[in-house]
């Protein structure tokens, strides 16, 4: 099993280049499976999600290239019927957009339940609810999921709960419905935007996506197009906590500043100085910083991908911060490992307590999910000594070049 390799106490320091945008990535690639022409998806982040996607795509029956360059071209011509029974879809959460892409196209789809990071129970009983209401029968059996219909009809959804994946697979379902699907109280996340403007891209009416009010007016058909996925938010956010966490001062490039405004508020209020510029964001972490309160929510609220990175940096920060996490059920185990480096936080329920103490030590830590693998580096760049990191398969499936990215701007990290 590969390890990551941490020598804390070097600053961060010089420009590291954002790549695409997993979590738009992922619904885009499956969303080509709504047209049955070529696709050319640009800007992919080179990572295991993203291969473990082409593989996925191939056993559906599509044609696929994936280059190195970050581009992938997809035709979905071949693909006769979307059943994907392998274990595979384990591997990510993603993997359940092939419900709304296939219902769309196919009338019919059977999906394994989808796997992803191990953060709650993650249910997707608003994802049955909405193809429940375009007419679509869904079954769920030995772990199989079963959605059928004679035809789609438009309808109105209202989601109980702020899901990302039901706004996105709803969305997709809709997309050449009859009529007219209005999603209230949708989620207004980036990557939102992304897929509809991609949608859009095919020839799809999709209209209000980035507000909790999204219209998809049904089309015919769709078509193949070129289309470039927007930049990686969190991957962003991760480098500017990593440049306030290790006192460094970064110029992360290629971002949409107004994507990162949780984040850059948050890191102002402690005192770390965050210049927003076109398309990229400057920060310089070299003072003294305050402890403070975060609250998990919906975008354009903190982003729980980036509660568990924000509280590796609030650990040894002076003071008392709180962090409360109202979006996804478990995403404390990591704060174990945390502890294991000597980070003093206690956890009650969703809210998490973090005395900031003066240094962390290195230690052997595992990766428990993907963005908590991400909080072990922040914690490592910062310790006193060597952190050894395994399980970072999880880290790899989110970060493209980790490793060579950090030792480009001054960490002393390798991969063995
Ligand atoms: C997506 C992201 C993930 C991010 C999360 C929240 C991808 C591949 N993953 O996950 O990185 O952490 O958004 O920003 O894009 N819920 C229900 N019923 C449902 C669906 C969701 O109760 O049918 C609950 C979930 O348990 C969770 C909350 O709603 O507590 C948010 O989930 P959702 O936005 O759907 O997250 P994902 O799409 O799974």
């Amino acid at each position: 099993m590969d390890k990551v390799i941490i020598k804390g106490g070097n600053k961060l320091i010089g420009e590291v280049n954002i790549s695409g945008f997993k979590n738009a990535a992922l619904p885009i690639i499956i969303g080509t499976v709504l047209s049955s022409d070529k696709c050319r998806i640009e800007n992919l982040p080179m990572i295991s999600d993203v291969s473990n996607l082409a593989k996925i795509m191939k056993m559906i029956g599509a044609d696929v290239y994936l280059d190195e360059n970050g581009f992938m071209d997809i035709d979905t011509k071949n693909i006769q019927k979307c059943v994907l029974i392998d274990e595979i879809t384990r591997k990510m959460r993603a993997s359940y957009y092939l419900l709304g892409a296939g219902l769309s196209r196919f009338k019919e789809v059977e999906v394994l339940y989808p796997g992803g990071c191990d953060i709650g129970s993650r249910p997707i009983d608003q994802h049955i609810k909405g193809f429940e209401a375009l007419g679509a029968k869904v079954e769920i059996k030995h772990g199989v999921i079963k959605c059928s219909a004679d035809k789609l009809v438009g309808s109105k959804i209202y989601l109980d709960v702020v899901s990302v994946g039901a706004t996105i697979n709803i969305m997709m379902a809709a997309t050449m419905a009859e009529g007219t699907t209005i999603i209230e109280n949708a989620a207004k996340e980036p990557h939102i935007v992304d897929v509809a403007n991609f949608i859009n891209t095919m020839g799809g009416d999709i209209r209000g996506a980035g507000t909790d009010v999204i219209k998809i007016n049904g089309v015919e058909k769709l078509h193949g197009c070129n289309y470039s996925v927007i930049p990686d938010q969190i991957e962003a956010g991760t480098y500017m906590i990593m440049a306030a966490a290790t006192k460094g001062n970064l110029l992360i490039k290629n971002v949409i500043p107004v994507h990162l405004e949780p984040v850059t508020a948050k890191l102002r209020e402690m005192g770390v100085e965050v210049i927003e510029y076109g398309d990229s964001i400057q920060v310089n972490g070299d003072f003294d910083l305050k402890s403070i309160n975060i609250k998990t929510l919906p975008y354009p609220g903190f982003p729980t991908d980036l509660q568990q990175p924000m509280v590796a940096l609030l650990s040894t920060v002076e003071g008392t911060s709180i962090v409360n996490e109202t979006v996804s059920e478990s995403r404390f185990k990591y704060i174990d490992e945390l502890k294991r480096m000597g980070a003093n936080i206690s956890v009650d329920g969703n809210t998490a307590v973090v005395k900031g103490i003066y240094k962390l030590m290195g230690a052997e830590v595992r990766a428990t999910d993907l963005r908590a693998g991400a909080a072990l580096v922040i914690a490592g760049l910062m310790a006193d000594g060597i952190t050894e990191i395994r399980e970072i398969q999880h880290i790899e499936r989110g970060y493209e070049d980790l490793v060579s990215k950090l030792k480009k701007i001054g960490a002393n990290v390798k991969k063995v």
